[in-house]
């Protein structure tokens, strides 16, 4: 049996004739920079997102850093972003010359805390990026709270977690992405709205915020030629944005496909003694970009190679902190150390999840895994 941790082709194949007619019609109207479709989608996804600005880019890591760059942030400025994450997180922080400042995350839902997050406040504290790991907001209310007492912005990392729902104490419901001064976000193919390429978007509420960014993605430019301040250049392409016009569509039924799954995985693994089914948070749903276990027991490496053995292969989102990683050592002392981090470094393991998965798929892996635990 073949099974794929992120099955493309399969999910191509359903909406084949659409994505083709699309693409066709893109490279006939050779209009591949800034073309109708780019528009239309930016258009499409405010309303999908409920948000007053979408600005699309190049790819999830350009929009973290025009995001910075639009929020005026200098060199020496702090920064605080988990350790356990993506490294573009903390890339473009280091990047820009600003200070990472990273800290520790919830063992069971693998996101920051507001608690984790005050206490790495400091007086050079500017901003907050929150990142909503693997498909499930962080709880975003305490930390929009803290960022309004100590006057820092926030910027959510919703690479992730596009079309989760967070819910506030006063029941009001906000798409994530939308909810901090800025959100960030790529379509990278295997994301859960993803092109057949690079692509990304800012998205914010803020009209003036929103006037910088896409100047600054527009290489510093209002008019053309006439360049007000240094940007980049970062467009997401016309045939990447008719490609996300017609999968935009289908979004909310792949998470509703990756749920069904997601139940069928706990219901398989939430009683075996020695795994960690994902937690859910109460004020978020979520549209599982993966599907993560903690193997406990030391035993993640054995599992993992024992599967792929048998053909099912599993992922290890992230085997090391940010603060271990050569690139990030100036950031840290040689023993700095943060205790889940590197717990989840050592446990977490992602299983298979995409739309064209089927209940046979679900089951082989179930009956490895139970090989494997009995043998223990
Ligand atoms: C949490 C997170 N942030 C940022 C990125 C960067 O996105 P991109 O690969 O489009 O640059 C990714 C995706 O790879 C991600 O998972």
């Amino acid at each position: 049996m073949k099974i794929e941790m992120v099955d493309l082709k399969g999910q191509y194949d359903k909406i084949k004739n659409e994505i083709d007619q699309a693409v066709l019609e893109c490279l006939s109207s050779t209009a591949y920079i800034n073309g109708p479709a780019v528009k239309e989608f930016q258009l499409q996804l405010e309303k999908y997102l409920d948000v007053k600005h979408v600005i699309p880019c190049a790819n999830g890591t350009d929009s973290l850093q025009i995001a910075m760059m639009a929020l005026g942030l200098k060199p020496g400025d702090e920064v605080i972003c988990p350790a356990f994450t993506y490294v573009a997180t903390a890339e473009v922080i280091g990047l820009l010359g600003l200070t990472p400042v990273m800290v520790d995350v919830d063992p069971n839902t693998f996101n920051l805390t507001s608690q984790e997050i005050e206490r790495a406040i400091t007086p050079k504290t500017k901003a907050i990026v929150p990142v909503h790991l693997y498909g499930q907001s962080c709880d975003m209310e305490p930390i929009m709270g803290l960022a309004e007492k100590f006057d820092l912005f926030v910027i959510e990392d919703n690479a992730q977690a596009i079309g989760a729902n967070y819910t506030f104490s006063d029941g009001r419901v906000a798409k994530t992405g939308t909810i901090g001064h800025i959100g960030s976000t790529s379509f990278f193919p295997s994301k859960n709205l993803g092109c057949y390429g690079d692509g990304g978007a800012l998205l914010t509420n803020d009209d003036e915020l929103a006037h910088k960014m896409r100047m600054i993605a527009n290489h510093g430019q209002e008019k053309k030629y006439y360049h007000k301040v240094l940007g980049c250049n970062s467009r997401l392409d016309t045939i990447q944005a008719s490609i996300l016009n017609i999968k935009l569509k289908y979004l909310d039924a792949y998470s509703q496909a990756r749920n069904e799954m997601a139940a069928r995985y706990d219901s398989f693994f939430q009683n075996v003694d020695g795994l960690q089914i994902p937690t859910r948070q109460p004020n978020s749903t979520h549209v599982f970009h993966q599907y993560t276990l903690k193997v406990k027991n030391g035993r993640r490496d054995d599992l993992k190679n024992y599967l792929a053995g048998l053909g099912i292969p599993s992922m290890i989102y992230y085997p090391l902190p940010l603060y271990k990683q050569d690139a990030f050592r100036q950031f840290s002392s040689n023993n700095f150390r943060l205790e889940f981090t590197e717990e989840l470094c050592d446990e977490v393991l992602s299983l298979p999840i995409h739309t064209e998965m089927n209940t046979s798929h679900m089951d082989y892996i179930y009956n490895n895994f139970n090989s494997f635990f009995k043998k223990q």
